[in-house]
């Protein structure tokens, strides 16, 4: 991918490039948990999106993307948004930039990027990350990495419509090579956890379905957990987010609430638990109790947030008749992969059933994605 981008940058802009790079995520458990102010961990892969960046001297952005092969231009002004989603992302990063005080004038860039799209491990993250990141070197900016990853929240929210949390972006930002990340998404205190399962493997089952309409789903998931904590707030004041309420808080507010926001709340408080439990069986080595935890999550985010589907339930079945040590839905839902905790000797027989049972129900085969935990964003 390397030689290719600096290729393209030479052949389009008759010049070098320089190069950067941000990763997409897997997240081990804590799902939905960011927006609430609750933990997730999260870890940046071996997957991302990579650009060459020049500044160019004049007061526009050039980019050229391989995976589109399209090339659009675009000023930095509020009115200048491109039409075309993929350029948004970049168009957002320059604009949040610029709101932070920072200097972002003209600059070429070509990029590419190997994050399956739609699968859940957060491409639009790494795209964000990896032009925060460049912007902010090539242009002398000094701000830091956590700035970084919300200019890339901030680009989802104002420039392409998901109010998501900073989950991915903070993975994105701050990867490291083997580590899993417990972020704190209230105080954005963080700390890293080696994560190497020996007997173990980690792997992601694509179930290749992408549900139209999953930002409105997910911003009104959003919705009723602020629903769910302001109800809550009126009897505990001390309750900002709803990952500061405690489980018996919620049941007091049971008959004022929505039905659907009580289900979303319990999965929330659940969940923010689950990871400090991951975290402790983890250290302990007892992957036994994290792939329970990721059951749990699993039906949690099937039946009580309701962001599973049909394919994804039955990739989650098909792990637990298989003996498959854990395995949920990750990252937003509504499609995407499942991630599994498997066991050597299971790994073999669990990916061939996976792809003839599921291509044999659906009707198209499932994708299937190793993880290797890697750094996060970086120049090259
Ligand atoms: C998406 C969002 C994240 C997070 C996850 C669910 O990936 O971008 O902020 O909310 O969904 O955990």
């Amino acid at each position: 991918m390397k030689e290719q981008i600096l290729e393209k940058f030479r052949s389009v802009f008759g010049c070098e490039g320089e190069l950067y790079a941000a990763s997409g995520r897997v997240n081990l458990i804590g799902e939905h948990t960011d927006y609430n102010g609750g933990y997730v961990f999260p870890g940046a892969i071996d997957k991302g999106i990579m650009a060459a960046i020049r500044v160019n001297g004049t007061d526009k952005v050039r980019a050229f993307s391989v995976d589109y092969n399209e090339m659009v231009e675009f000023g930095l002004n509020e009115e200048d948004k491109p039409r075309q989603s993929w350029a948004c992302y970049i168009f957002g990063v320059c604009r949040e930039t610029i709101k932070r005080g920072g200097k972002v004038e003209g600059f070429d860039t070509v990029f590419a990027g190997d994050v399956p799209l739609g699968a859940g491990l957060s491409s639009s993250a790494a795209l964000e990350s990896c032009f925060a990141y460049a912007i902010n070197d090539i242009f002398g900016n000094k701000l830091d990495l956590f700035e970084l990853a919300k200019i890339g929240q901030s680009t989802e929210h104002n420039y392409c419509g998901v109010k998501c949390g900073i989950m991915d972006q903070f993975a994105s930002c701050f990867g490291k090579k083997g580590c899993l990340i417990r972020l704190n998404c209230k105080t954005l205190e963080y700390k890293y956890f080696p994560f190497n399962p020996e007997g173990y493997r980690l792997v992601l089952v694509d179930s290749c379905v992408k549900h139209e309409l999953a930002s409105s789903a997910y911003n009104k998931r959003r919705q009723s957990c602020e629903n769910a904590a302001a109800a809550i707030r009126v009897n505990h004041p001390e309750v900002e987010f709803l990952s500061d309420a405690k489980r018996v808080w919620l049941d007091e507010v049971r008959e004022q609430i929505p039905e659907e926001d009580f289900l979303r709340a319990e999965y929330v408080i659940g969940e923010v638990q689950r990871v400090l439990d991951v975290c402790d069986a983890l250290e302990r080595g007892d992957y036994e109790t994290v792939g329970e935890m990721m059951y749990q999550t699993h039906f949690g985010m099937s039946k009580l947030y309701e962001v599973s589907c049909e394919e994804l339930d039955f990739l989650n079945k098909l792990a637990r008749k298989m003996d498959v040590t854990g395995s949920r839905v990750m990252g937003g839902g509504f499609g995407g992969c499942t991630i599994n905790l498997v066991k050597d000797e299971l790994y073999e027989p669990f990916i061939a059933a996976v792809k003839e049972q599921f291509t044999a129900k659906f009707n198209h085969a499932p994708k299937i994605y190793d993880v290797v935990i890697s750094d996060g964003a970086r120049k090259i």
